[in-house]
């Protein structure tokens, strides 16, 4: 496999062609930005700690059944993926109140949503990444009904193996956000699975362990992104 020209550099990752046209290299970048992209900075180790914490989410999905885009590491901060028609919607899981529902609906933050509560956003940064529903999915031609259904079936699929994960090693998943695209017909999950992309507190403490403490300036992001992953089993450089 050949690394050959940039196609896209996103917030925090790019997207690089290969020789193989059905597959791509990301690479997870330092750049770490919030409040669509007001507040950037740069987070030393922070594109090695996601590549490989994404790495471990990935494995751990694909073996519980969830079809994933990731096909294997490449460097400390590559790692090699299939090429996707990402859908521009994203699922979001809760199940905790907390971030844009506490200050959409003025509810407290920390509550339990039982059950988990499902919620799609257009990926649209200018528009900062509007709340939508099913139906203006398929009317406006972002998704299919059927494909939006397998959406929502794996992001909860997601949630059944990543709680048991997280909470086994002491740690609650607050919330979590995923993209999908299509490969060969099927929905496959794409993007990245790392702190920067869901809610993780401490058990116990509800200490933040995820990408509020860049955005509310709580310090320690990535050392406190890899007690996470150590706490996970995943060994970092
Ligand atoms: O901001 P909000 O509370 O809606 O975010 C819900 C979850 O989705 C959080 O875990 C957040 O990190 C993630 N998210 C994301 N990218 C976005 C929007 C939300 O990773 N563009």
């Amino acid at each position: 496999m050949e690394k050959r020209e940039e196609l896209y550099a996103g917030k925090a990752k790019s997207v690089y062609r290969t020789d193989n046209p059905e597959r791509f290299v990301l690479v997870f970048r330092d750049d770490t930005s919030a409040f669509d992209g007001e507040k950037k900075e740069q987070l030393n180790r922070k594109g090695m700690v996601n590549n490989k914490f994404n790495a471990f989410i990935m494995e751990k999905l694909e073996a519980a059944g969830v079809p994933t885009h990731f096909e294997g590491l490449l460097s400390s901060t590559e790692s090699l993926v299939k090429k996707l028609d990402m859908i521009p919607v994203e699922c979001v899981v809760r199940n905790v109140s907390a971030g844009s529902l506490c200050r959409r609906l003025g509810v407290a933050e920390g509550q339990e949503l039982n059950p988990p509560t499902y919620e799609l956003f257009l990926k649209n940064d200018a528009l900062h990444d509007p709340m939508v529903n099913e139906s203006l999915a398929v009317s406006f031609g972002w998704a299919a009904a059927d494909e939006l259904e397998q959406m929502k079936s794996l992001t909860y699929r997601v949630n059944d193996v990543l709680k048991a994960l997280f909470d086994e090693a002491g740690m609650l998943l607050v919330d979590y956000k995923l993209e999908f695209g299509r490969c060969e017909g099927k929905i496959v999950l794409g993007d990245e699975f790392s702190p920067d992309g869901c809610r993780i507190w401490d058990k116990e403490t509800r200490r933040k362990m995820d990408k509020d403490r860049f955005r509310q300036g709580l310090g320690e992001v990535i050392e406190t992104y890899e007690e996470v992953g150590r706490r996970l089993g995943i060994q970092f450089d």
